[in-house]
């Protein structure tokens, strides 16, 4: 798949996302080749699947070593778009596309989505896995990809139980005080699923794992 390379510029919190996100890429390329797709990763498999794959275009937002849309490539979906902060998370992604015999379906853009939108077209499905919790600006994440999908809009963000809630709170109280590159962020996730709700889409599936939540929703005129 063709497309024209580009990149943005990084603010702080983002090149520190990048920074934290390349050192760990190779624990999660390790992961996958190791033990396959997250149990959540399976679930949004699994939901995404509930209507058809075949000849789908994909857009994965913050796709990490992209095992998630690979999968769903070798499922029947024609072309996968992956975007990411973090360099290291592509540089394993363009790996593994290569060893999966992949790479003419793949193609992969360094960046912040919200920043670099306009140069990535409307496709069948958008899939955030995990990514809504990395970012601060829940908001401008959610209008700038919603707007991506002709279809299929499957995210995935941490369960809002008090346990969870709790782990996540500790992180970034941890984060801050010891001044790390990243930490997570807490978002208000009812509103996040009424936001998605009010743009006229309906879910369509939907199963927790302990800790994360995973959705997936059906644009309106498509359902
Ligand atoms: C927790 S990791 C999850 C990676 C992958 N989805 C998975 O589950 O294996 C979150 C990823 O989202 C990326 N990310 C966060 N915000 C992003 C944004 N606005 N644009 C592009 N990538 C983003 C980070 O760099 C990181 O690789």
């Amino acid at each position: 798949m063709v497309m024209k390379a580009f990149c943005c510029t990084l603010t702080s919190a983002t090149q520190g996302a990048d920074k934290f996100f390349s050192r760990n890429s190779r624990k999660y390329l390790k992961r996958f080749l190791n033990r396959g797709l997250a149990k959540e990763q399976r679930y949004l498999v699994e939901g995404i699947l509930s209507s058809p794959i075949e000849g789908q275009t994909i857009l994965e937002i913050g796709c990490g070593v992209g095992g998630l849309h690979m999968t769903l490539l070798k499922r029947g979906a024609i072309s996968a778009i992956g975007i990411d902060i973090a360099e290291g998370m592509l540089n394993s992604a363009r790996q593994l596309s290569r060893e999966l015999g992949l790479e003419k379906n793949t193609t992969y853009i360094r960046g912040d989505f919200t920043q670099t939108r306009e140069e990535i077209p409307v496709v069948d499905i958008v899939i955030l896995d995990k990514v809504i919790c990395c970012y601060e600006d829940v908001n401008q994440l959610l209008v700038t990809s919603l707007e991506k999908t002709r279809r299929i809009y499957a995210l995935s963000f941490p369960k809002p139980t008090r346990l969870v809630k709790l782990s996540f709170l500790t992180l970034i109280t941890l984060g801050k005080l010891l001044r790390w590159s990243f930490s997570p962020y807490w978002h208000d996730w009812n509103a996040v699923l009424q936001f998605i709700h009010g743009k006229h889409f309906k879910e369509i599936y939907s199963k927790d794992t302990f800790a994360w939540s995973v959705h997936v929703f059906a644009k309106e005129s498509d359902s």
